[in-house]
């Protein structure tokens, strides 16, 4: 009869110190590795505290449970019973956290037997993702992952803590709900009730959050999980997890306050950090010319300027057209670049023009500061005066060895190119450090952007943000100059939250509605609800969603959000482990009254 399947586990592998030793104990857990020394077997046992080494000696175990453990292969499941004790001289292992001591078994187990692993343990890690994916239970099970999950389950604590602490209440929202507005396309439940009638998965509780507001229930949150069907990158996924949070009666700078703290606790709990706080603040306009990004990296310096003026009069063709056509001359000064940067990265087809022309820069200009003194020089400086060069290398604070990069093209693309240049040249530079916070708000904002594919106005942040009060009469007038009462806050080079105090009043509501062509038909029909809610009585109100997976990401140093969730979706939405999505049967379409256009092929 087998003795320890329902015995009572007395602690975990990792746990065991040399302060247990005599005692006895028994372990349950996954067999990490084995060896058979001279008849003896050892084997390390492992759970999600760690590894403890296992030594099974016939002279010690009874020969009908010693014959089970010539079965052994890895990952089989075991229980051991047996005392703690000290390891021999020499073979102490300093690296393990149990190194110091070892179980001798007097009883020994099988709980469960293993099919051969598709790899071993240890050469997961460098397993492509498809197959970590594939095997997700697998991969979750290596201490690497393990880590990132429980660091996870502590971030919700922390977090639900420190809310709790300072008198936010938690309330949960639906799933099943009405489309959302935040810019991305709904994921769509067709009702079986309701004939035709679909629902939408939330984009977020935004609606609802704004609504227990006017409910009066002030500082809400919500780990709240997210549906968007959008396109996926490293740090998108189809459905995420927001710290969701709405406050009232508050100005942006009351909530940047308590979000501060909370950030700060994150931050210096999980990571052991510090964070300084307040953040700073940097207005929307700046960190595009300073950085060509809104969500700015500020672990290092390289500063995009605007030399516009000083190419006023010259007669180069390609920057006096642009300037004529209103667009802008914007540079990059790297300093002593000049021979890090070969002239074949620079030429057109090579590394530096390819990362411009992602963001559809045309080209780069281009000079090294050489000679004595020292002046921009490449193959197009005979077309500038000596004048305009030195008041170039003046303006950029230029010194000998430089490398200056310039794109001359329409405000926005002079911007994001060259701050994808400025990225790059971050990383091939070494110039971030990688153990640097760096957190800034974001503010003001501009209220719309332009589509240009459509040809009007959207709303860059959500439609429920509220403009500048004394940008309210440029509604009709001029949109492009309304400003958002919207912030994002940023981490590295990262959006890791945004927000915005809200409209409360259906008038100016209903403004902004018509600003972006949502006419009064179409309001009532989206959200007549909520309009309908703020007539009664809203309180001016406002808030934020932090990206919890994206917090994590940086938390645990990883390059993307799907190496932080525990099961999620592929590039291509795909959840490799249970196959989703799938097809259903005849009759479960049938139930939702729905009938497929066309046949899908196996
Ligand atoms: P927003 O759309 O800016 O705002 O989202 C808030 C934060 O959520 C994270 N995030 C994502 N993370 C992973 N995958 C995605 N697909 C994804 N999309 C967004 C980002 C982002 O900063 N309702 C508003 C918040 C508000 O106004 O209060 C909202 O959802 O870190």
């Amino acid at each position: 009869m087998p003795q320890l399947t329902e015995a009572k586990r007395s602690c975990y592998c990792g746990e065991l110190r040399k302060s247990d030793i005599g005692k006895e104990v028994i372990l349950k857990g996954w067999v990490h590795s084995h060896r058979n020394h001279g008849g003896i077997i050892f084997l390390d046992i492992r759970d999600r505290t760690g590894l403890c080494q296992v030594e099974l000696d016939p002279k010690n175990i009874a020969a009908e449970y010693f014959e089970s453990a010539q079965k052994l292969r890895d990952e089989f499941v075991i229980a051991v019973k047996g005392k703690v004790a000290a390891r021999p001289e020499g073979m102490v292992n300093p690296k393990l956290a149990t190194g110091e001591i070892e179980v001798k078994a007097s009883c020994f187990e099988i709980l469960n037997t293993s099919q051969p692993l598709p790899y071993t343990m240890d050469s997961y890690a460098n397993m492509s993702e498809e197959n970590r994916l594939r095997y997700r239970y697998l991969d979750l099970r290596r201490p690497e992952m393990q880590e990132i999950i429980i660091t996870r389950s502590k971030l919700y604590r922390v977090v639900r803590t420190f809310l709790h602490e300072n008198g936010f209440i938690e309330v949960d929202t639906p799933i099943l709900t009405k489309s959302t507005p935040e810019g991305a396309r709904d994921f769509l439940v067709p009702s079986r009730m309701s004939e035709g009638m679909f629902y939408a998965l939330p984009q977020s509780p935004q609606l609802f959050k704004q609504i227990l507001m006017v409910a009066g229930y002030d500082r809400y949150f919500q780990i709240a999980r997210c549906f968007r069907d959008e396109d996926l990158r490293a740090d998108r996924q189809p459905e995420f997890t927001q710290i969701d949070i709405e406050m009232s009666f508050i100005t942006p700078e009351d909530l940047f306050e308590p979000m501060e703290r909370l950030i700060k606790k994150i931050f210096e709990e999980i990571k052991g950090a510090k964070v300084e706080i307040p953040f700073r603040r940097i207005p929307y306009a700046e960190a595009m010319l300073k950085y060509g990004s809104d969500k700015p990296d500020l672990r290092f310096g390289l500063e995009i300027k605007d030399v516009t003026d000083i190419f006023r009069s010259c007669d180069f063709r390609v920057f006096k057209e642009t300037i004529e056509a209103g667009g802008v001359i914007r540079a990059l000064c790297v300093p002593a670049a000049a021979e890090k940067i070969s002239n074949t990265q620079l030429k057109p087809g090579g590394e530096i023009p390819r990362v411009a022309a992602t963001y559809g820069a045309k080209g780069i200009a281009w000079f090294k500061m050489e000679g004595e003194p020292a002046l921009p020089n490449s193959n197009i400086s005979k077309f500038f005066a000596a004048e305009t060069l030195a008041s170039l290398a003046s303006a950029l604070g230029a010194a000998a060895g430089d490398l200056i990069l310039i794109v001359a093209d329409k405000p926005k693309v002079a911007a994001e190119s060259l701050g994808q240049l400025r990225l790059w040249l971050g990383r091939a530079l070494n110039l971030i450090n990688p153990d640097a916070l760096e957190f800034a708000w974001i503010v003001d904002f501009p209220l719309f952007e332009w589509n240009e594919n459509e040809r009007r106005w959207d709303s860059a942040h959500h439609p429920f943000t509220s403009p500048m009060p004394e940008d309210i009469p440029l509604l009709e007038t001029a949109p492009e100059k309304v400003r958002a009462r919207a912030y994002d806050l940023t981490l590295n080079g990262e959006e890791i939250g945004g927000g915005s105090i809200r409209i409360h009043r259906s008038d100016v509501q209903e403004t902004v509605f018509k600003a972006i062509g949502i006419g009064e038909k179409e309001a009532r029909h989206r959200f007549g609800f909520l309009l309908e809610a703020l007539s009664y009585g809203a309180p001016p109100h406002g808030g934020i969603a932090f990206g919890l997976d994206r917090i994590m990401m940086i938390l645990m140093k990883r390059d993307s959000i799907r190496d932080v969730i525990p099961f999620p979706k592929t590039q291509a939405g795909l959840c490799l482990m249970t196959g989703a999505p799938s097809d259903v049967t005849d009759e479960q379409l049938r139930d939702v009254h729905i009938q497929l256009r066309r046949e899908i092929k196996e």
